[in-house]
């Protein structure tokens, strides 16, 4: 069986990934190991079946060498100080990362099996071993449209996100739910009153977005009740990083950077807990009618969920609170836009920690153990 270490296993992305390889009994094909960065020698937790009992030390560069396979679910400060080592320290090892980090270097392939399983193939069989998860909204964007990719029929995309607060981290989910309970206590007993006045209420919770008295020490302004138009630093022409990200790593996901489908649009954090939805207008290269389109996104893969542009099902299945905590990729609101026939709109949403972020990392995994 091969030696499998898993890096970061306690937070977020890393719980998620366990709890994923536990349903799916990943852990029954390899002898795994957990590494912390904290608590090496302490005991594994008893209701992960993990075969090593102790936990290993993640900055152990023999421990880790020992491995056939790393996952690292440590963040990108931790790869960018380890991986360099260990393969200085001679690890031939395969590195399988959820972080940002190595993304976008020439040894690395960044990994969507359902999208790209061809050019993660070619790596392996060309002695590649660095294998990085994508960004969130680009993973779950290809997902939802790697029909129209997969046909060559996108000349440009413009997302619009509606990220949710996971993107940002644990703590930001925590703030977002904090933030709501602010503004509904402020409300107060005025709320289920029917005859209480809607303005005075509206009055006291604009008040409190404004005062500076909500808790907002890491999304910096309120979420709830409101949104914040930009995710991640500032990058070049006006973009946020997370904005340049979209084309950056989709071409290189599909491996067409000699020839890449130009991506670009704004991201905006909104008031979800843990999926992320984008309204995306496409040019596509030639008038293509919208049966085919459909067909070539349903079938594209079984994740894929084609959802009628009619009101009730649109509102139902094509959201946040419908899609959390599943692998669903719904896809609605396809229509023809009025700038023409080449212009097709679509809304898709995905939860950003299974496929946004866990589930491509285990099923790498399982391409390289069979
Ligand atoms: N950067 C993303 C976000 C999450 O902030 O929503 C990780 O890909």
């Amino acid at each position: 069986m091969k030696k499998v270490g898993i890096i970061g296993y306690r937070g977020m992305v890393g719980s998620v990934l366990i709890e994923r390889m536990q349903e799916m009994n990943d852990f029954a094909a390899i002898n795994s190991t957990l590494f912390s960065t904290s608590q090496a020698g302490a005991a594994a937790p008893a209701g992960i079946p993990v075969s090593e009992k102790r936990l290993a030390d993640a900055d152990d560069l023999d421990a880790l060498s020992a491995m056939d396979i790393l996952i690292s679910c440590q963040g990108g400060a931790y790869s960018e100080k380890i991986h360099p080592q260990l393969r200085q320290h001679g690890w031939q090892g395969y590195w399988i990362d959820a972080a940002s980090a190595l993304r976008l270097h020439d040894s690395s392939v960044i990994i969507l099996d359902p999208v790209n399983r061809a050019v993660i193939d070619a790596a392996i069989a060309d002695g590649k071993k660095d294998f990085i998860g994508g960004n969130c909204t680009v993973s779950l964007m290809l997902l939802a449209m790697g029909g129209l990719f997969a046909q060559d029929w996108v000349e440009w995309i413009v997302p619009m996100t509606y990220q949710a607060a996971s993107g940002g981290g644990a703590q930001h989910m925590r703030e977002l739910l904090i933030q709501m309970g602010a503004l509904a206590h402020v409300a107060g007993e005025d709320l289920i009153n029917p005859a209480s006045s809607i303005l005075d209420i509206d009055r006291r919770i604009t008040s409190l977005l404004k005062n500076d008295a909500l808790d907002c020490r890491h999304f910096g302004v309120p979420l709830a009740g409101s949104l914040i138009p930009w995710i991640d630093q500032a990058w070049a022409n006006g973009q946020s990083r997370e904005e340049w990200k979209a084309q950056v790593e989709a071409n290189k996901i599909l491996n067409r950077q000699h020839n890449p489908v130009i991506i670009d649009g704004l991201c905006v954090r909104i008031g979800a807990m843990r999926s992320h939805a984008q309204a995306l207008t496409i040019k596509l290269k030639r008038e293509i009618p919208l049966a085919d389109i459909e067909a070539a996104i349903a079938q594209h893969n079984p994740w894929v969920r084609l959802i009628p542009n009619e009101k009730e099902a649109t509102i139902h299945a094509l959201s946040p609170a419908a899609v959390s905590g599943t692998l669903t990729i719904p896809v609605g609101r396809l229509h023809h836009l009025a700038m023409g026939k080449e212009y097709l709109s679509a809304f898709t949403v995905g939860d950003q920690l299974l496929w946004g972020a866990a589930e491509p990392l285990r099923r790498m995994l399982a391409i390289l153990l069979n």
